[in-house]
């Protein structure tokens, strides 16, 4: 049975009589990898914040381990925060960097030798202890600032777009890293991106965040497979979105026809949202399809096609591996597991 460590009960935050946070309930387990998700401004930052002891919220409790700790300060919280802008210590090597933390803990030396050692080998960083932090590629610098906040042995780590300013394919290397440390150490990971496909490969839980409401909570495949509105299907991953109604149980009208799905309890009637991933559109003969339309664009994506596909007045974002020239008639099929009915928010 997983172990709930923390806690965020009726959380509500105001700045400037502005709602910024609209109490936000959330519960993280021991050792999980839980990802806050969203767009700028939707209160990511703000959120950890208040993990971390650096803001109080308005209104609402903090619980850590089932105790209240609103009014524990950051350095008495069981908690370390990788920000965004992880200043280092310019003045000082790596080594130093790293061993910081323990120094002020009066830690004795050899046992500062051998943790900081330990970390910098979790980081692959062996060997440049004595390197001038400046000296170091960004992605070096990063884990630097990982090895200086995992050495301290936090019981919760708080990483805030801690991979933002890395170029990609040193951002992919390093989320792969970052999870390995976490499973190796042990710790919790509550981690804050925008980046939904870096949220989906890292994470054990996802939060998805709007506006400063929690809009949907669950796994990876949760998220993908079920979103639970249109604001999750479309950040998560790119969607073809419509208008649609619910006839009945089990059948629902969009783009000027009837498409059997699996989805029921809807009134008769009801106006909802319709989501299909481009992917789940198939390529078929056009006499063969449910829809009919012709290729606009094709773009090739690396593993796939991505074609806009226009069928009467709607245009269809379709991802394949089979290719079809703009300009051909196509058909398109849709198998009622494609097709995801949301309740208009
Ligand atoms: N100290 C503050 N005073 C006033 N408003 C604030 C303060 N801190 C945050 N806000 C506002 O709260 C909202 C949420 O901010 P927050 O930093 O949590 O967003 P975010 O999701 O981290 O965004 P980003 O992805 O851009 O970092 C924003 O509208 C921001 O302007
Ligand atoms: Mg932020």
């Amino acid at each position: 049975m997983p172990k709930e460590l923390i806690r965020l009960v009726d959380c509500l935050m105001v700045f400037d009589d502005e709602i910024v946070l609209d109490s936000i309930n959330l519960y993280i387990n021991d050792r999980e990898f839980l990802t806050l998700l969203g767009p700028s401004g939707c209160g990511k930052t703000t959120t950890l914040r208040i993990i971390g002891g650096f803001q109080k919220p308005t209104s609402g409790s903090v619980l850590f381990d089932g105790v209240r700790i609103n009014d524990v300060p950051p350095h008495k919280r069981k908690v370390n925060t990788v920000f965004q802008k992880y200043a280092l210590f310019t003045h000082m090597n790596v080594f130093e960097n790293v061993a910081f933390g323990l120094r002020i803990a009066k830690v004795p030396e050899a046992e500062i030798r051998r943790r900081v050692a330990e970390t910098l080998a979790l980081v692959n960083l062996s060997g440049v202890e004595r390197r001038s932090v400046d000296s170091l590629s960004g992605g070096q610098q990063q884990r630097v600032a990982i090895a200086r906040a995992v050495v301290n042995r936090p019981q919760v780590l708080l990483l805030d777009e801690p991979l933002g300013a890395l170029d990609l394919k040193l951002r992919k290397e390093m989320q792969i890293e970052l999870k390995k440390i976490q499973q190796q150490v042990g710790i919790t990971f509550v981690y804050v991106t925008h980046d939904q496909e870096e949220a989906l490969t890292m994470s054990d839980t996802i939060v998805v965040m709007n506006n400063g409401k929690i809009q949907q909570i669950g796994s990876p495949t949760d998220i993908y497979n079920e979103p639970k509105n249109a604001f999750v299907a479309d950040f998560i991953g790119e969607s073809n979105i419509l208008d649609g109604v619910m006839l009945r149980d089990y059948v629902v009208s969009f783009a000027g026809r009837q498409f059997e799905c699996l989805d029921h309890g809807f009134r008769a009637e009801e106006p909802v949202d319709v989501v299909v991933r481009p992917e789940d559109l198939h390529i078929v003969e056009p006499e063969k399809g449910q829809l009919q339309g012709v290729v606009q664009s094709v773009i090739f994506k690396g593993v796939h096609y991505e074609m806009v596909v226009r069928s009467g007045e709607q245009d269809w974002l379709v991802q394949s591996t089979l290719f079809r020239p703009a300009g051909e008639t196509i058909g398109l099929q849709l198998t009622p597991n494609d097709i995801h009915i949301m309740h208009k928010s």
